[in-house]
Protein backbone atom coordinates (compact mmCIF):
# COMPACT_ATOMS: atom_id res chain seq x y z
CA UNK A 1 0.00 0.00 0.00
CA UNK A 2 1.37 3.39 -0.65
CA UNK A 3 2.08 5.65 2.36
CA UNK A 4 -0.37 8.52 3.29
CA UNK A 5 -0.08 11.91 1.19
CA UNK A 6 -0.30 15.10 2.64
CA UNK A 7 -1.38 18.12 0.53
CA UNK A 8 0.83 20.96 1.98
CA UNK A 9 -0.38 24.63 0.52
CA UNK A 10 2.93 27.01 0.87
CA UNK A 11 6.22 26.18 1.60
CA UNK A 12 6.96 26.33 5.22
CA UNK A 13 9.21 27.74 7.62
CA UNK A 14 11.38 25.31 9.62
CA UNK A 15 11.10 22.25 10.72
CA UNK A 16 9.15 22.70 6.96
CA UNK A 17 7.55 19.45 6.10
CA UNK A 18 10.66 17.01 7.40
CA UNK A 19 8.35 16.03 10.43
CA UNK A 20 6.11 14.84 7.71
CA UNK A 21 8.40 13.56 5.79
CA UNK A 22 10.36 11.44 8.86
CA UNK A 23 7.32 9.67 9.21
CA UNK A 24 7.07 8.15 6.16
CA UNK A 25 4.24 10.28 4.70
CA UNK A 26 4.57 11.46 0.97
CA UNK A 27 4.42 15.19 0.53
CA UNK A 28 2.19 17.26 -2.38
CA UNK A 29 4.06 20.99 -1.86
CA UNK A 30 2.19 23.55 -3.36
CA UNK A 31 5.41 25.75 -4.24
CA UNK A 32 4.49 29.02 -4.87
CA UNK A 33 4.82 31.67 -1.78
CA UNK A 34 1.09 32.54 -2.78
CA UNK A 35 -2.10 30.80 -1.76
CA UNK A 36 -3.43 27.70 -4.49
CA UNK A 37 -6.20 28.96 -6.67
CA UNK A 38 -9.46 27.20 -5.86
CA UNK A 39 -8.90 24.21 -8.46
CA UNK A 40 -5.12 23.82 -7.00
CA UNK A 41 -6.75 23.21 -3.62
CA UNK A 42 -9.35 20.98 -5.26
CA UNK A 43 -6.68 18.61 -7.28
CA UNK A 44 -4.43 19.01 -4.27
CA UNK A 45 -6.89 17.31 -2.02
CA UNK A 46 -8.15 15.15 -4.61
CA UNK A 47 -6.47 12.09 -3.30
CA UNK A 48 -4.87 13.73 -0.10
CA UNK A 49 -5.03 11.61 2.86
CA UNK A 50 -4.46 15.06 5.65
CA UNK A 51 -4.57 18.58 3.75
CA UNK A 52 -2.00 21.31 6.36
CA UNK A 53 -3.40 24.66 5.14
CA UNK A 54 -3.16 28.22 6.03
CA UNK A 55 -6.07 30.83 6.99
CA UNK A 56 -6.06 31.99 3.27
CA UNK A 57 -7.57 28.86 2.26
CA UNK A 58 -11.01 27.89 2.38
CA UNK A 59 -12.28 24.47 3.56
CA UNK A 60 -16.18 24.87 2.92
CA UNK A 61 -18.21 21.46 2.61
CA UNK A 62 -17.16 21.68 -1.48
CA UNK A 63 -14.12 20.80 -1.05
CA UNK A 64 -14.23 18.77 1.90
CA UNK A 65 -16.56 16.34 -0.63
CA UNK A 66 -14.32 16.82 -3.16
CA UNK A 67 -11.62 14.68 -1.70
CA UNK A 68 -11.58 11.10 -1.89
CA UNK A 69 -9.92 10.57 1.46
CA UNK A 70 -9.35 12.94 3.65
CA UNK A 71 -9.18 12.18 7.14
CA UNK A 72 -6.97 15.66 8.65
CA UNK A 73 -6.99 19.09 8.09
CA UNK A 74 -4.27 20.72 10.02
CA UNK A 75 -4.88 24.27 10.02
CA UNK A 76 -1.73 26.67 10.23
CA UNK A 77 -3.01 29.32 12.63
CA UNK A 78 -4.97 29.74 16.11
CA UNK A 79 -8.04 31.02 14.41
CA UNK A 80 -10.08 28.48 12.00
CA UNK A 81 -12.61 30.64 10.46
CA UNK A 82 -11.68 29.48 7.37
CA UNK A 83 -12.81 25.79 7.60
CA UNK A 84 -16.23 24.98 7.98
CA UNK A 85 -15.84 22.46 11.30
CA UNK A 86 -19.17 21.24 11.32
CA UNK A 87 -18.90 20.12 7.62
CA UNK A 88 -15.77 18.58 8.45
CA UNK A 89 -17.17 16.26 11.26
CA UNK A 90 -20.17 15.30 8.25
CA UNK A 91 -17.38 14.26 6.27
CA UNK A 92 -15.38 12.23 9.14
CA UNK A 93 -12.49 14.72 8.57
CA UNK A 94 -10.60 15.71 12.28
CA UNK A 95 -9.74 19.60 12.24
CA UNK A 96 -6.65 20.63 14.26
CA UNK A 97 -5.44 24.08 14.76
CA UNK A 98 -2.07 25.66 16.74
CA UNK A 99 -3.24 27.52 19.75
CA UNK A 100 -0.89 27.26 22.55
CA UNK A 101 2.66 28.42 20.20
CA UNK A 102 2.04 32.01 19.42
CA UNK A 103 0.01 34.00 22.20
CA UNK A 104 3.57 35.25 23.33
CA UNK A 105 4.50 36.47 19.67
CA UNK A 106 1.05 37.75 19.14
CA UNK A 107 0.88 39.76 22.25
CA UNK A 108 4.20 41.28 21.62
CA UNK A 109 3.24 42.23 18.17
CA UNK A 110 -0.52 44.00 19.81
CA UNK A 111 1.95 45.93 22.00
CA UNK A 112 4.03 47.36 19.37
CA UNK A 113 1.35 47.65 17.72
CA UNK A 114 -0.32 49.81 20.24
CA UNK A 115 2.46 52.05 21.23
CA UNK A 116 3.21 52.92 17.97
CA UNK A 117 -0.32 54.10 16.98
CA UNK A 118 -0.36 55.98 20.51
CA UNK A 119 3.17 57.43 20.20
CA UNK A 120 3.42 58.36 17.10
CA UNK A 121 5.92 55.81 15.93
CA UNK A 122 5.24 55.48 12.20
CA UNK A 123 5.29 59.06 11.21
CA UNK A 124 8.26 59.71 13.22
CA UNK A 125 10.31 57.35 11.20
CA UNK A 126 8.99 58.94 7.91
CA UNK A 127 10.04 62.31 9.11
CA UNK A 128 13.70 61.39 9.89
CA UNK A 129 13.86 59.06 6.46
CA UNK A 130 12.00 61.83 5.03
CA UNK A 131 15.50 64.95 6.04
CA UNK A 132 12.99 67.14 6.59
CA UNK A 133 13.33 66.89 10.06
CA UNK A 134 14.63 69.97 11.33
CA UNK A 135 15.29 68.87 15.26
CA UNK A 136 13.81 69.06 18.65
CA UNK A 137 10.22 70.73 18.72
CA UNK A 138 7.79 71.04 21.63
CA UNK A 139 4.70 70.42 19.41
CA UNK A 140 5.90 67.92 17.12
CA UNK A 141 4.18 64.13 17.00
CA UNK A 142 2.61 64.53 20.54
CA UNK A 143 0.74 61.45 21.19
CA UNK A 144 -1.11 59.47 24.08
CA UNK A 145 0.16 57.90 27.27
CA UNK A 146 0.11 54.59 27.53
CA UNK A 147 1.46 54.22 31.20
CA UNK A 148 -0.96 54.67 33.42
CA UNK A 149 -3.63 54.33 31.20
CA UNK A 150 -7.24 52.07 30.59
CA UNK A 151 -6.44 48.96 28.63
CA UNK A 152 -9.49 47.47 27.39
CA UNK A 153 -9.13 43.88 26.21
CA UNK A 154 -12.12 41.97 23.84
CA UNK A 155 -11.65 38.37 23.92
CA UNK A 156 -9.73 37.16 26.94
CA UNK A 157 -8.14 33.75 25.53
CA UNK A 158 -4.49 32.96 25.58
CA UNK A 159 -3.44 36.17 23.33
CA UNK A 160 -5.47 38.66 25.65
CA UNK A 161 -4.42 36.98 28.69
CA UNK A 162 -1.02 37.34 27.81
CA UNK A 163 -1.55 41.36 26.28
CA UNK A 164 -3.01 41.47 29.73
CA UNK A 165 -0.11 40.38 31.79
CA UNK A 166 2.13 43.05 29.71
CA UNK A 167 -0.04 45.73 31.08
CA UNK A 168 1.01 45.11 34.40
CA UNK A 169 4.50 46.73 33.34
CA UNK A 170 2.96 49.60 32.11
CA UNK A 171 0.79 50.11 35.38
CA UNK A 172 -2.25 50.14 33.19
CA UNK A 173 -5.79 49.66 34.67
CA UNK A 174 -7.38 46.37 32.53
CA UNK A 175 -10.75 45.84 31.42
CA UNK A 176 -12.07 42.91 29.41
CA UNK A 177 -14.94 41.44 28.19
CA UNK A 178 -15.30 38.05 26.98
CA UNK A 179 -17.63 34.62 27.53
CA UNK A 180 -16.19 34.08 31.14
CA UNK A 181 -16.04 35.99 33.82
CA UNK A 182 -13.75 34.64 35.89
CA UNK A 183 -10.55 34.28 33.49
CA UNK A 184 -9.64 37.95 33.92
CA UNK A 185 -9.18 37.68 37.91
CA UNK A 186 -5.83 36.21 38.69
CA UNK A 187 -4.74 38.75 35.74
CA UNK A 188 -5.79 41.67 38.12
CA UNK A 189 -8.55 42.38 34.84
CA UNK A 190 -12.31 43.24 35.58
CA UNK A 191 -14.97 42.07 33.13
CA UNK A 192 -16.70 44.75 31.97
CA UNK A 193 -20.06 44.72 29.82
CA UNK A 194 -18.98 46.08 26.11
CA UNK A 195 -20.19 49.10 25.83
CA UNK A 196 -18.45 49.99 29.23
CA UNK A 197 -15.28 48.68 28.14
CA UNK A 198 -15.50 51.00 24.74
CA UNK A 199 -16.62 54.08 26.86
CA UNK A 200 -13.90 53.89 29.76
CA UNK A 201 -10.79 52.18 27.55
CA UNK A 202 -7.95 54.86 25.99
CA UNK A 203 -6.98 51.77 24.22
CA UNK A 204 -9.16 48.63 23.09
CA UNK A 205 -7.07 46.00 22.04
CA UNK A 206 -9.25 42.91 20.21
CA UNK A 207 -8.59 39.10 20.47
CA UNK A 208 -12.08 37.08 20.13
CA UNK A 209 -12.33 34.87 17.23
CA UNK A 210 -14.02 36.05 14.21
CA UNK A 211 -18.15 33.76 14.15
CA UNK A 212 -21.45 34.79 12.67
CA UNK A 213 -22.21 36.74 16.90
CA UNK A 214 -18.10 38.90 16.62
CA UNK A 215 -18.34 39.99 12.58
CA UNK A 216 -18.55 43.71 12.42
CA UNK A 217 -18.08 43.87 16.49
CA UNK A 218 -16.75 47.20 16.00
CA UNK A 219 -19.15 48.93 13.98
CA UNK A 220 -19.95 52.84 14.06
CA UNK A 221 -22.37 51.99 17.09
CA UNK A 222 -19.30 51.02 18.32
CA UNK A 223 -16.91 53.51 17.84
CA UNK A 224 -18.50 56.91 18.72
CA UNK A 225 -18.95 54.61 21.96
CA UNK A 226 -15.12 55.09 22.44
CA UNK A 227 -12.94 58.36 23.86
CA UNK A 228 -12.22 60.43 21.09
CA UNK A 229 -8.55 59.83 21.94
CA UNK A 230 -8.80 56.24 21.84
CA UNK A 231 -6.54 53.78 20.20
CA UNK A 232 -8.03 50.81 18.48
CA UNK A 233 -5.90 47.60 17.97
CA UNK A 234 -6.66 44.50 16.15
CA UNK A 235 -4.59 41.63 15.73
CA UNK A 236 -7.19 39.23 15.97
CA UNK A 237 -9.27 39.17 12.51
CA UNK A 238 -10.17 41.82 10.03
CA UNK A 239 -13.85 41.16 10.08
CA UNK A 240 -14.45 42.13 13.55
CA UNK A 241 -14.33 45.56 12.64
CA UNK A 242 -16.48 47.44 9.81
CA UNK A 243 -13.41 48.79 8.15
CA UNK A 244 -15.63 51.32 6.40
CA UNK A 245 -17.02 52.90 9.37
CA UNK A 246 -13.60 52.69 10.43
CA UNK A 247 -11.69 55.04 8.11
CA UNK A 248 -15.08 57.31 8.87
CA UNK A 249 -14.23 57.39 12.38
CA UNK A 250 -10.37 57.78 11.87
CA UNK A 251 -11.10 60.95 9.22
CA UNK A 252 -13.91 62.69 11.44
CA UNK A 253 -11.77 62.27 14.62
CA UNK A 254 -14.36 59.72 16.47
CA UNK A 255 -11.42 57.97 17.58
CA UNK A 256 -8.03 59.31 18.01
CA UNK A 257 -5.93 56.46 16.18
CA UNK A 258 -6.08 52.83 14.89
CA UNK A 259 -3.29 49.67 14.56
CA UNK A 260 -4.41 47.04 12.12
CA UNK A 261 -2.62 43.84 11.32
CA UNK A 262 -5.33 42.32 10.08
CA UNK A 263 -8.40 43.36 7.63
CA UNK A 264 -11.84 43.00 6.70
CA UNK A 265 -10.95 42.36 3.16
CA UNK A 266 -7.66 41.05 3.53
CA UNK A 267 -4.87 41.14 1.97
CA UNK A 268 -6.89 44.30 0.42
CA UNK A 269 -6.50 47.18 2.47
CA UNK A 270 -10.10 49.48 2.83
CA UNK A 271 -10.11 52.24 0.89
CA UNK A 272 -8.68 56.02 2.80
CA UNK A 273 -7.02 53.65 5.06
CA UNK A 274 -3.70 54.24 3.76
CA UNK A 275 -3.90 57.47 3.04
CA UNK A 276 -4.31 58.29 6.86
CA UNK A 277 -1.54 59.25 9.12
CA UNK A 278 -3.25 58.42 12.33
CA UNK A 279 -3.81 54.74 11.46
CA UNK A 280 -0.72 51.74 12.13
CA UNK A 281 -0.85 49.28 9.08
CA UNK A 282 0.80 45.73 9.29
CA UNK A 283 0.84 42.70 7.01
CA UNK A 284 -0.52 40.25 9.53
CA UNK A 285 2.75 39.43 11.60
CA UNK A 286 0.87 38.96 15.11
CA UNK A 287 2.99 35.57 14.93
CA UNK A 288 5.77 36.18 13.20
CA UNK A 289 8.46 35.14 15.18
CA UNK A 290 11.28 32.08 14.67
CA UNK A 291 10.17 30.46 17.34
CA UNK A 292 6.50 30.41 16.80
CA UNK A 293 6.62 29.78 13.43
CA UNK A 294 8.37 26.67 14.04
CA UNK A 295 6.30 25.71 17.08
CA UNK A 296 3.42 26.59 14.87
CA UNK A 297 4.52 23.92 11.79
CA UNK A 298 5.81 21.37 14.45
CA UNK A 299 2.08 21.26 15.79
CA UNK A 300 0.57 21.16 12.64
CA UNK A 301 2.86 18.31 11.53
CA UNK A 302 2.44 16.14 14.93
CA UNK A 303 -1.24 16.36 14.24
CA UNK A 304 -1.07 14.97 10.73
CA UNK A 305 1.02 12.32 11.70
CA UNK A 306 -0.96 11.51 14.66
CA UNK A 307 -4.60 11.37 13.12
CA UNK A 308 -2.76 9.46 9.78
CA UNK A 309 -1.47 6.82 12.24
CA UNK A 310 -4.47 6.57 14.27
CA UNK A 311 -4.09 7.97 17.16
CA UNK A 312 -5.66 11.20 18.56
CA UNK A 313 -4.77 14.77 17.16
CA UNK A 314 -2.93 17.04 20.09
CA UNK A 315 -4.95 20.03 19.31
CA UNK A 316 -8.19 19.04 17.71
CA UNK A 317 -10.55 22.02 17.11
CA UNK A 318 -14.17 21.03 18.84
CA UNK A 319 -16.67 20.24 16.94
CA UNK A 320 -19.60 22.76 17.58
CA UNK A 321 -22.64 20.78 18.91
CA UNK A 322 -25.25 20.84 16.81
CA UNK A 323 -23.40 18.70 13.96
CA UNK A 324 -22.35 16.24 16.52
C1 LIG B 1 -3.56 32.77 13.61
O1 LIG B 1 -2.80 31.91 14.05
O2 LIG B 1 -4.79 32.67 13.65
C2 LIG B 1 -2.90 34.00 13.03
O3 LIG B 1 -3.74 34.92 12.54
C3 LIG B 1 -1.75 33.65 12.14
O4 LIG B 1 -0.73 33.42 13.04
Amino acid sequence: MDPPTVYVTRPLPPPGTEPLRAAGLTVLQHEPDSPPSRSELRAGVADADALLCLLTELVDDELLASSRRLRVVANLAVGYDNVDVAAAAHHGVVVTDAPDVLPEATADLAWAAMLAACRHVVPGDRLVRSGRWEGWSPTQLVGWPVHGRTLGIVGLGKIGAAVARRAAGFSMRVLYHSRSHQAGEQLGARWSPLDVLLAESDVVSLHAPLTTSTHHLIDHAALVRMKRSAVLVNTARGPLVDEAALVAALRGGVIGAAALDVYEWEPAVSGGLADLDNVVLLPHLGSATDEARRGMVELACANVVAVLAGRPPLTPVAVPRAAR
